[in-house]
C-alpha cells in the first residue's frame, strides 16, 4: 500500500477530522503510505489542480476537536446526478464515469469514503466499478445498517439533550408547553436518546406514528396533576397517523427533500387546545462544533481501522462497531437496510416505562 486517498461526503458531522486525522496517523506511521485528501466529497476528482491535497502529518496537526471537515463536504454530490448548466439550460448529468477516471489518475491503493448512506451508497456502486472503496460510518442521524453507532450521533445527541435541559427550567418557569424538533431524518434515535435524557414527557418519532389527541392526552393529565409544563422532544421525520412527514422543501434527483415543520404543526395544534407553547428546531447545531469525547474515541478508531482494512485489501466494505469491537461488513450489507429505532426494544419500552408518551397510545 503506497498511496491512500480520504474524502468526506454528504452532511458535515462532528469526529470527520479526528478520522482524517487517526487515518493520516496510522497509514504514515504503520504503513510509511502517501495520503492525498479529496476536496467537497466525489467532485474533488473532478478538478484535480484544486480538488486534491495532500495530507500528512502536518495537516492534520490540531484537528482532532475541530467539528467540521478540513476537506470540505457536498451533499449534492451525487456523480450519478449532477446538475449542470448546458446551453443556458440546467440539466442533470451522469459523472460516475468521469470521477472513476479522476480516481484511476490518482493512482490510489484504496479510498476512504467517510459518509453517510447516500455517500455510501455511491461508494458501493463506484467500488462495482473497480475502485478500491473502504467506507467509513458518518452521521449524526445513526442509521446506518450492520454497525451498532455511526460518528456524530453522540454529539449531537448530547447538543439535544442540553438544549432540553434549557428548554426545561424555561418551560417550568413560564407554564408552557415546549416544542423542540430534533434531525435525524426517517430514523428517531436522536429524539428518542435525547428525549429520554432530557427528560421529555413526550417523544414523537418517525417509526411510531402519533395522534394528536394522545400528545393533548398526556399534556392535560401532566396539567391535571399540578405540572403545568411540558416537554416534548419531535423528530423532523415523525408524523402522524393518517398523515404524511412534514417537509420544508420537495426533493428532486439531486437534492433529497427537506424535512422540517412537524414542530410548529404540533405546537400550533397544543396551543389551539389552551395551552401556551413555544417551538425550538434546533437544526444545523446539532451538527456542529467540537465532538465529544466518545466520538473522538469512536472516530479514531474507525479511522485507524480503516487504513488497516485497507492494507488487506477489504475493498466494498465498511468498519462498524458490533459488540463493542471495531469489525468491518460488506458496503452493500450496510446500505441494505437503513437502522431505525426498534418500536419493541427495550430503549421504546424503558420510555413508557418511566411514563414518557409517543403519542400512538
Ligand atoms: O443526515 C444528517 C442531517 O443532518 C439530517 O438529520 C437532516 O435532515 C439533514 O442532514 C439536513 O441536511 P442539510 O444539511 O442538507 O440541511
Amino acid at each position: 500500500m503506497k498511496r491512500i486517498g480520504i474524502l468526506t461526503g454528504g452532511g458535515d458531522a462532528p469526529g470527520l477530522n479526528a478520522v482524517i486525522r487517526a487515518a493520516v496517523k496510522t497509514a504514515i506511521n504503520e504503513y510509511k503510505c502517501e495520503v492525498i485528501g479529496i476536496r467537497d466529497g466525489y467532485d474533488g476528482f473532478l478538478d484535480p489542480q484544486s480538488g486534491i491535497v495532500p495530507l500528512g502529518m502536518e495537516e492534520v496537526r490540531g484537528i482532532l476537536p475541530r467539528g467540521g471537515t478540513i476537506l470540505g463536504a457536498a451533499n449534492r454530490g451525487n456523480p450519478y446526478a449532477r446538475k449542470v448548466i448546458r446551453d443556458g439550460r440546467e440539466v442533470t448529468i451522469d459523472v460516475s464515469d468521469e470521477i472513476v477516471k479522476g480516481i484511476e489518475e490518482q493512482r490510489l491503493d484504496a479510498l476512504l469514503v467517510l459518509g453517510g448512506d447516500g455517500t455510501l451508497h455511491i461508494a458501493h456502486e463506484l467500488a462495482m466499478k473497480g475502485v478500491p472503496i473502504i467506507g467509513v460510518p458518518k452521521t449524526i442521524d445513526n442509521d446506518i445498517g450492520g454497525t451498532e453507532i455511526t460518528f456524530g450521533f453522540d454529539t449531537a445527541l448530547n447538543i439535544a439533550t442540553e438544549a432540553l435541559d434549557r428548554l426545561h427550567t424555561t418551560a417550568e418557569s413560564h407554564h408552557r408547553v415546549m416544542v423542540i424538533e430534533l434531525m435525524g431524518r426517517d430514523a428517531g434515535f436522536i429524539a428518542l436518546n435525547a428525549g429520554v435524557s432530557g427528560g421529555a414527557d413526550v417523544i414523537l418519532i418517525p417509526e411510531l406514528p402519533f395522534k394528536f389527541e394522545n400528545i393533548l392526552k398526556k399534556i392535560r393529565s401532566r396539567s391535571e396533576q399540578g405540572r403545568k409544563f411540558s416537554l416534548l422532544a419531535v423528530s423532523e421525520g415523525a408524523k402522524p397517523v393518517d398523515g404524511a412527514q412534514v417537509y420544508s422543501r420537495k426533493g428532486n434527483e439531486v437534492y433529497v427533500p427537506r424535512l422540517g415543520g412537524i414542530g410548529q404543526i404540533v405546537a400550533e395544534y397544543i396551543e389551539q387546545q389552551g395551552f401556551e407553547s413555544r417551538v425550538t428546531v434546533l437544526g444545523h447545531v446539532q451538527r456542529g462544533g467540537t465532538p465529544t469525547a466518545f466520538d473522538r474515541w469512536l472516530a479514531t478508531r474507525y479511522g485507524a481501522a480503516a487504513v488497516r482494512l485497507a492494507n488487506r485489501k477489504g475493498f466494498d466494505r465498511m468498519v462498524a462497531l458490533q459488540c463493542g469491537e471495531i469489525t468491518d461488513i460488506p458496503l452493500e450489507e450496510a446500505v441494505a437496510v437503513p437502522k431505525r429505532v426498534n418500536p419493541l426494544g427495550d430503549a421504546v419500552i424503558t420510555a413508557r416505562n418511566i411514563g414518557i408518551s409517543f403519542g400512538d397510545e
